[in-house]
């Protein structure tokens, strides 16, 4: 039976820790029960939107319609060889206990991805990524509702249009409802690790032989070192996007700040660190009416509970100009507003 709870506040659902009122809001722990609300949501002419883990949104003050929460459980292996296992994971498993699970068992492939909040259900939409790896190297293919066709469909990797910090999920915003992803993890290769900060880590850890136990703990320590936990300070984990610039305004940019950070992006033009950026016009540490960046990491804003969201976008507006005015680069905010806007 589907229960309907009117005006529920989502303050302990949201990773920020703002109040926000749902108007209508159900748990989803079924596809059927999916359908279910649905079909409320159309008989009672409501709206509807998604609620994941709640790590990536901005939640508005009052959110009309119907808010769903994704409950989801259940982790299946579907196949599995010598060399590879493929797992099925609702959308409602927690990402990093399902991570936990991989390295127990000794798959290879979401190692580095230890500790990123929030739920399986929402990994694709911004195609979650850490330490080099993203999502996309070991998604198969996700399964969701068609809000459009009105069917579930199943969507393999390139129809996901996967891209940094961006998918089909999250351009065609509100078509799809994820239920599930089948993810192909690897149990012999090499352990691997591309990210210089990961390779010093394990470096000064002098072992013999580095296991997949072994990266999943240093990652596990170089992030809590870094980055707050979201249920001491409340927090939606990067807060930008790292901006993407040619390689020519990266040299112009070089003779004026020679210490700025960037790495070669995919797509022939250079990946700025958004945290640089934003610690070199001084924002490291600021805290004012109870929103804040965070002093280890300025790409994180925190929140420390007696604020508003107006207030968060306006810290964030007067970051982005203050890194606009010195750099000339134009910084994108990276979680999602919810409800969706536009
Ligand atoms: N930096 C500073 N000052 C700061 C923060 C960073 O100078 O306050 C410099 C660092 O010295 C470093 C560079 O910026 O040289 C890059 O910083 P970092 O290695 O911390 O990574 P990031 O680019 O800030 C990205 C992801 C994180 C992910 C890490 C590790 C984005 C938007 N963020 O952060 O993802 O964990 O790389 O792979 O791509 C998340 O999305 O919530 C998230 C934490």
């Amino acid at each position: 039976m589907l229960s309907i709870e009117a005006n529920k506040n989502l303050i302990a659902l949201n990773t920020l820790a703002f109040n926000a009122i749902a108007e209508h809001f159900t748990c989803i722990s079924c596809e059927a029960d999916l359908l279910k609300a649905l079909q409320y949501a159309q008989a009672h002419k409501l709206g509807y939107q998604v609620l994941s883990g709640g790590s990536n949104v901005l939640v508005d003050e009052f959110i009309p319609g119907l808010t769903l929460h994704m409950q989801m459980l259940g982790r299946e292996v579907l196949e599995q060889c010598d060399q590879q296992v493929l797992l099925r994971i609702s959308a409602g498993e927690n990402w990093h206990q399902l991570v936990q699970w991989s390295v127990e068992n000794n798959w290879q492939g979401i190692e580095t991805m230890a500790l990123i909040p929030g739920l399986v259900g929402a990994s694709p939409v911004q195609n979650i990524g850490a330490y080099g790896a993203e999502l996309k190297d070991v998604l198969v293919q996700v399964r969701a509702w068609d809000c459009q066709r009105k069917e579930f469909v199943e969507l393999d990797n390139s129809q996901c249009q996967f891209a940094y910090r961006d998918s089909v999920f999250k351009r065609s915003k509100g078509r799809y409802i994820i239920t599930s992803v089948d993810l192909r993890l690897h149990k012999q290769q090499a352990v691997t690790f591309k990210y210089q900060a990961l390779k010093d880590y394990l470096h000064n850890q002098s072992l013999a032989k580095i296991t997949l136990k072994d990266v999943f703990q240093a990652v596990c320590a170089i992030r809590s070192d870094k980055l707050p936990d979201p249920l001491k300070v409340s927090n939606a984990g990067s807060f930008f996007k790292n901006p993407i610039i040619s390689p020519s305004q990266f040299q112009q940019l070089q003779k004026d700040f020679p210490k700025i950070v960037g790495h070669p992006s995919a797509c022939a033009g250079v990946k700025l660190a958004a945290g640089w950026l934003i610690d070199h016009c001084g924002w490291k540490g600021y805290l004012e009416s109870g929103v804040g960046v965070y002093p280890k990491q300025a790409l994180v804003l925190i929140h420390t509970g007696e604020s508003s969201i107006g207030q968060l976008m306006q810290l964030a507006d007067d970051i982005k100009q203050s890194v606009f005015d010195k750099f000339s680069v134009q910084l994108e905010i990276e979680p999602q507003r919810f409800p969706a806007t536009g």
